[in-house]
């Protein structure tokens, strides 16, 4: 609880003697790092990246850091003028919970420039349900769309589909029509995934290249793979004529051994998708697209896992053993 004093909670990364402290602990208003817009912050949420930051030390830039790439809140107090006391807002993406005070705080100061006013159709709590996550896969599902990508045109791959990218994104295509074929290591999820609206379901070890074959039968229409590696190996070779990848993640490697047929005898694209640097147009429009025609259409138990500031370190641990579904969200 924030009390009279301003005092408040949040989880700190520091680094003494070269070894690693993350605990929650109380902080004032003077802790904050300088900046224009502060937030009172209503909810974050646990990516792969934070794991990466809160237990690896991964992307770190510098300490002490509260990590929690994502936040969403109300505006306490604001030095720019496009933000005013009560604004509801959402932040991601950039340096936050990397080398800039994170969402793992009640309280939180940041750059206006990084600031994204609550777009109509999502609620706070919605947003971080989303957060980096969410707007990846619809970042990714945009990428698709704008490279030709219909309904009518096939089957679409989500690997990596009980994480949080993956489920949004199996969620989204669905939605709009798409039959989504959902890829992962949990086959015991195949309820939570029917639910969330995927066609099939197959395990993950189906999509692994494991002896370099530059072209195989042509299947996909698209795939979204937040995986990489062998599997982004695998999708590069199955998928049909004209087709394309959007690439986000890594979770299953970052090398990959390719060749340039799949992309001179079959035309297909390999994209790239990345969030963090998305220019803010671009950032605006997607989050209203979440907002709208690319909300998802389940918010359910079954995809949100609710957490306190407490429990945050064993769930860090856990979604980088890929042992987390769907999207948790750290209430503050
Ligand atoms: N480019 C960007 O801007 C951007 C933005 C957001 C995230 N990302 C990246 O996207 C990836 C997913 O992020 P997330 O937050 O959705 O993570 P997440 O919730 O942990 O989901 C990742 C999923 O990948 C699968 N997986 C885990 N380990 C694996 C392995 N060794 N081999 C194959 N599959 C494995 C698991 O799904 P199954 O058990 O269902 O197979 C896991 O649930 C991460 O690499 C993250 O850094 C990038």
């Amino acid at each position: 609880m924030v009390n009279k004093m301003n005092n408040f909670q949040a989880m700190v990364l520091d680094k003494v003697n070269d070894q690693s402290k993350l605990e929650i602990k109380q902080l004032s208003m003077d802790d904050l790092p300088e900046a224009e817009v502060t937030i009172r912050v209503a909810y974050s949420s646990v990516n792969f990246k934070d794991g990466a930051v809160a237990i690896q030390n991964n992307f770190v830039t510098s300490y002490p850091l509260v990590p929690g790439i994502d936040l969403a809140g109300t505006v306490l107090d604001s030095k720019d003028e496009r933000f005013t006391i009560g604004d509801e807002v959402i932040v991601t993406s950039y340096k936050l919970g990397t080398g800039h005070f994170g969402g793992f705080s009640e309280i939180a100061r940041v750059p206006a420039e990084w600031v994204v006013p609550l777009p109509k159709g999502l609620s706070l709590k919605e947003s971080m349900i989303l957060g980096t996550a969410g707007f990846t896969a619809a970042l990714a599902v945009q990428r698709l769309e704008d490279n030709d990508l219909e309904p009518s045109d096939g089957p679409i791959l989500v690997a990596g589909a009980t994480g949080g990218v993956g489920s949004i994104a199996v969620n989204i295509l669905a939605k709009k029509g798409y039959d989504v074929v959902a890829s992962t290591g949990k086959l015991d999820q195949e309820e939570y995934l029917q639910g969330l609206g995927a066609k099939q379901i197959i395990h993950r070890n189906e999509i692994i290249d494991s002896d370099n074959k530059p072209l195989r039968e042509e299947k996909w229409a698209g795939a979204i793979d937040p995986v990489g590696g062998k599997t982004l190996q695998y999708i590069l070779s199955t998928l049909k004529y004209g087709a394309s990848a959007a690439t986000c993640g890594f979770t299953g490697g970052t090398e990959i051994s390719t060749t340039v047929f799949p992309h001179i005898s079959r035309g297909v694209n390999w994209l790239g998708i990345d969030s963090v640097e998305c220019p803010m147009e671009k950032r605006l429009e997607i989050w209203n697209r979440l907002g709208n025609d690319l909300k998802p259409t389940t918010f359910t138990e079954e995809m949100v896992n609710e957490i306190s500031l407490k429990e945050l370190p064993e769930v860090l641990a856990a979604i980088l053993e890929g042992k987390v579904r769907g999207r948790t969200l750290v209430k503050l």
